[in-house]
């Protein structure tokens, strides 16, 4: 239930996007691994006291994702999707108007900044009754224009809607609205349909509230915060927006990006300071870096917390619930998944870790495989600290390595290795003295009788 609170943000996301032509709802598109109803409902959580995401029928998915970022959010389902005024009334009148400033926010326009919220609340704090976010588009098709009339902001018409002098004007809406809670039933309920989609648009409310002698302002933005998400070719420019604040961010934080262009960072990825991350990197949701940690070219890392100092890759794949304590080494062609890798150990050259514990300053040689499923289940490989593991070991889960043991290359380890013991699981080398010399003379004589 939401309680008679200050700011209540309203996210309307009950669209399909059509012209996405895909199965899965707009909103649930993702950049920079978290769909885009998660980055603007995140962004409302830092701005707003409650939260009200409007739906579509069958969304499960995208109510799913609103319960687990804010469990306090309500949802509302919007059964037919007659416009942007008809899913705001969605919420409830009655909640609507015991607000003091109701926020309306597009659940495809991922990129806007707390700050420039902020901005805009400041603008009904400052005497206006509603207040728009707009920006000069470098190409304002398919945008609705702001009409400003001797200083203040008239109307917002719809591209489809405007003649050829309003269609020239560069001034955009975001979609972003600020509005007085008590304001908002009344205007909403004047709006109607008579346009050329048979819509009920949220945007006529600043025509109306004009004519009410309310007054409207509009406040201006960057139009990289403002970019809607309607097809894939927005999605992409979206995630190349993202992509760019968050390298501009970890360089500002005192992280070395060679190529920054080519690094990829996830909404949630944690940088330490005096890292360097080398070209072409790509990093999933969930990974926490600390200090000085150095990524080499091409790795691939989610779901991973990494300690001070440790170097990883180039070419390494680092999967979720890898934990890599201080000054640990992960090299090339290594995939590690649901692994703990004590301070100082290596695990090198082109080996797969999977649900294992390797103690400190471990060494796993080349080629070590943990054999860590049956095909049913899987099962752990724990690893003492000091223990070295020879090249082209396969380690048959469940199984233990004692403290400082050792492992000889080419073993098939099936049962626990104590402590400082030696264990080798390979067939024996034998040696036949003059074999070689015994066989070419054979293959000459054989040569002869044939040719014979
Ligand atoms: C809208 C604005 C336009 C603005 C642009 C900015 C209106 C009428 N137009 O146009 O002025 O320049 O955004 O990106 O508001 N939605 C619902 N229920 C509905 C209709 C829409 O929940 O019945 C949601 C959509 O899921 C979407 C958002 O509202 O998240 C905006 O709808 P969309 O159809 O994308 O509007 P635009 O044509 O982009
Ligand atoms: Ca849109």
């Amino acid at each position: 239930m939401i309680q008679n609170r200050t700011c209540l943000a309203v996210i309307l996301a009950a669209g399909m996007g059509t012209r996405m032509k895909s199965a899965r709802a707009k909103v649930m598109h993702e950049i920079a691994g978290l769909p885009l109803l998660g980055h603007v409902l995140k962004t409302a959580q830092a701005v707003s006291d409650a939260r009200a995401v409007v739906l579509g029928p069958d969304m499960a998915e995208a109510e799913a994702l609103a319960k687990t970022l804010d469990p306090e959010a309500s949802v509302h389902i919007q059964a037919e999707r007659r416009g942007t005024a008809h899913a705001v009334l969605s919420v409830d009148g009655g909640v609507l108007s015991r607000f003091e400033i109701v926020l309306v926010l597009y659940g495809d326009t991922p990129l806007i900044e707390a700050a420039t919220l902020t901005r805009l609340k400041d603008a009904l704090d400052s005497g206006a009754d509603l207040a728009v976010l707009g920006f000069e588009a470098l190409d304002p098709a398919g945008y609705g224009r702001l009409i400003v009339a001797d200083g203040r902001l008239a109307a917002i018409r719809e591209e489809a809607e405007a003649n050829a002098e309003e269609k020239a004007v560069s001034f955009c809406n975001s979609g972003v609205m600020a509005l007085k809670g008590r304001h908002l039933p009344g205007l909403l309920e004047a709006i109607g349909n008579g346009n050329k989609k048979g819509e009920y648009f949220l945007t006529d409310a600043v025509a109306l509230a004009f004519e009410k002698g309310l007054t409207a302002a509009a406040i201006e933005g960057e139009e990289t915060e403002f970019l809607g998400v309607n097809d894939r070719s927005q999605l992409a420019e979206a995630e190349f927006l993202y992509q760019t604040r968050r390298r501009a961010d970890a360089m500002a934080g005192g992280v070395t990006l060679q190529d920054p262009d080519t690094v990829y960072f996830a909404y949630d990825t944690e940088l330490g300071a005096d890292s360097v991350i080398e070209p072409h990197v790509h990093f999933g949701p969930g990974v926490k870096l600390g200090g000085s940690v150095t990524v080499k070219g091409f790795s691939h890392i989610e779901g991973a917390e990494i300690g001070d100092g440790a170097v990883i890759g180039p070419f390494a794949r680092l999967r979720p619930g890898t934990r890599l304590s201080e000054k640990t080494k992960v090299g090339n062609f290594v995939e590690l998944k649901n692994a703990a890798v004590g301070q100082g150990a290596k695990v090198n050259h082109l080996s797969y870790v999977g649900d294992a514990k390797v103690g400190a300053n471990a060494n796993i040689g080349a080629g070590t495989i943990t054999c860590n499923y049956d095909g049913f289940a899987k099962f752990e490989t724990v690893i003492g600290a000091d223990a070295f593991v020879g090249s082209n070991t396969s380690l048959v889960a469940p199984v233990t390595i004692g403290e400082g043991a050792y492992v000889g290359s080419g073993s098939v380890i099936t049962k626990t290795v104590t402590e400082g013991a030696l264990a080798v699981a390979r067939g024996r080398q034998i040696e036949k003295t003059g074999w070689a010399e015994r066989l070419r003379q054979r293959k000459a004589l054989e040569k002869k009788g044939n040719e014979r």
